[in-house]
């Protein structure tokens, strides 16, 4: 089922076109990984979905409904997201953080009720970060600030939950930690999750649908085993890669072996050498 799709969208930077007439269809419950090269416009695309950039032509739908032309509020209470590098004003602690996903619930300058409280402590202990409650978010580790701004998103309590490489930048057991949990709450609360990740055995294993992104326009769409082919990721990630099954789940995994082409830096460096730049010179 599907209740939330981009339709014909571009989106724009000032007059840049970054992402043209791109549609993509988010499958409601389940985890959605959108995969691509830097720049490709991932985090451009998930911050429209999720109403922060407004686009410059096309709709982003949900239940049928463009979320633009809905209130912030209103929006708010179907979907959540975490940027990419979020940052926090100094001092403010992991409870205070977890307390502004409380925010669309609010009515003028409320305070938090006392569900509020109930919700944002239930967010702060699914994460793992009950003993970090008081503590500054700026003086937490890279995992755990992760974690607190997931307890934010997740006390906004959304049947969607955008996460934008929720994993970069932490160690091997931290972003298993962090891939886990969201496991968990698509399957246990039956949450759709959409994600932006680089480690593309992440992304098999974890997701149940991927999107492949090439400069804004989609080049892959489909279950992983659909998605991770020598085809595709030859064409989006300009890689060489042996495709093999996960030998725990069969699920296809990446091993990646060389650039296709000639990479830039043996060209770069062939022609740097010092006789080459003499001859060059007419020396
Ligand atoms: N605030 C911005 N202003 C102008 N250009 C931007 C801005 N943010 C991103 N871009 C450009 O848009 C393109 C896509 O960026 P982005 O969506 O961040 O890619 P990705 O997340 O896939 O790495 C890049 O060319 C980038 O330089
Ligand atoms: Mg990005």
């Amino acid at each position: 089922m599907i209740r939330l799709a981009t339709s014909n969208l571009d989106i724009a930077y000032d007059d840049r076109l970054i992402v043209q007439n791109l549609n993509i269809a988010i499958p409601q419950g389940k985890i959605t990984a959108l995969v691509g090269s830097n720049g490709s416009g991932k985090s451009t695309i998930l911050k429209t979905m999720a109403r922060l950039m407004h686009p410059s032509a096309g709709s982003v739908l949900l239940d049928g409904r463009s979320i633009h032309k809905q209130s912030t509020k209103e929006v708010a209470k179907q979907l959540a997201i975490l940027p990419q590098n979020p940052t926090a004003p100094d001092g403010l602690t992991v409870a205070e953080l977890v307390s502004y996903g409380r925010f669309p619930y609010q009515k003028g300058f409320g305070s938090l009720t006392k569900e509020d409280r109930g919700i944002i402590q239930w967010a702060i202990e699914a994460t793992g970060m009950g003993e970090f409650t008081d503590r500054p978010v700026d003086q937490l580790s890279g995992g755990q600030r992760q974690r607190a701004w997931i307890a934010m998103a997740l006390a906004q309590e959304t049947d969607i939950l955008f996460l934008d490489e929720p994993t970069t930048f932490l160690d091997m057991a931290h972003q298993l930690e962090v891939l886990h949990l969201l496991q968990k709450l698509n399957e246990m609360n039956n949450r759709t999750v959409v994600m932006v990740v680089h480690d593309l055995n992440h992304a098999s294993r974890y997701a149940h649908h991927m999107v492949a992104i090439k400069k804004g326009t989609v080049v892959g769409e489909g279950t992983p085993a659909e998605v991770m082919t020598p085809d595709i990721l030859r064409e989006v990630f300009n890689i060489e890669a042996d495709i093999v099954p996960d030998p725990r789940t069969g699920v296809p995994l990446c091993l990646p072996h060389a650039l296709a082409g000639e990479p830039a830096a043996d060209k770069a460096l062939a022609d740097s050498r010092p006789e080459r730049i003499l001859t060059a010179a007419g020396a």
